[in-house]
């Protein structure tokens, strides 16, 4: 997949697309990264990429012309362009995955108090990565792209993929490593049994409880299984009993 960036701090990418799991990938050709450099196609000999906004207020508005010509530089047929914008539509897991299918994502990163509304015709889509406004759309676009990275081909493990918070509509179960003990706190005797079957339940049951604890809105809408009622039925009448006895057998 070939990743596309307009800003106007392509510096501000340098740790982030040289680091971790995004690096790797890109090392591994997984991803390709370039940058485009919205300043590059000012026209007036200051290079202004914006100006006042008409009717007044505060705050400077990024023109058109510089930013629709930096992306007719980079776009072709196959482009998916998105603009960074606290206005957009909000960003989800699903989102991530959508955008992981395309051949080529421009992401276009916003300065300043926003951008010309006529820039709307040239994207695809809008999207923001929370309700809160960011100096720009480039820390927006490494989220977009650490989370749709992770999901190519070769990336990261599947199964570690497939085990994560939102990846099945539920918030992930919680893990634990060595030492057995840390401060008083023990690691669940249950994930110490060696008994697949309990494990499984058991964290299964976790992230139902979690998930209703910390996100009510997502498990309103989650489609519970017969095992799952099982579960959670099983826990009300019981608490944790069934998994801190298997540690004894
Ligand atoms: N630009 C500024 N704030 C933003 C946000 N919350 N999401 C996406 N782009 C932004």
């Amino acid at each position: 997949m070939r990743i596309s960036v307009l800003t106007l701090f392509p510096e501000m990418f340098a740790g982030f697309t040289s680091s971790s799991i995004v690096g790797r990938s890109i090392d591994r050709q997984i991803a390709s990264v370039d940058f485009v450099q919205i300043r590059d196609f000012a026209k007036d000999r200051y290079k202004h990429v914006d100006d006042k906004p008409f009717g007044g207020g505060a705050g400077m508005v990024m023109k058109c012309q510089p930013v629709v010509d930096a992306l007719n530089s980079v776009r072709s047929d196959t482009s998916h362009v998105v603009l960074m914008s606290p206005s957009g539509v909000p960003y989800t897991q699903e989102k991530a995955h959508e955008l992981a299918g395309k051949e080529h994502l421009i992401l276009l990163c916003g300065h300043y108090e926003g951008m010309d509304a006529r820039i709307g015709k040239y994207v695809d889509e809008e999207i923001s990565i929370g309700d809160y406004v960011l100096t720009g759309g480039e820390l927006a676009s490494m989220v977009i792209m650490d989370s749709v990275i992770r999901l190519l081909e070769g990336s990261i493990k599947e199964e570690s993929a497939a085990d994560e918070s939102y990846e099945n509509g539920l918030l992930e179960y919680p893990q634990y490593t060595q030492p057995r003990e840390y401060d008083g706190e023990c690691v669940p005797s249950v994930l110490l049994s060696g008994n697949h079957q309990k494990i499984r339940e058991y964290r299964r049951l976790q992230s139902l409880l979690i998930t209703k604890e910390k996100r009510p809105d997502l498990f309103a809408r989650y489609d519970l299984s017969k095992e799952d009622i099982r579960l959670l039925e099983r826990f009300k009448k019981e608490g944790w009993s069934t998994y801190e006895e298997e540690a004894q057998s």
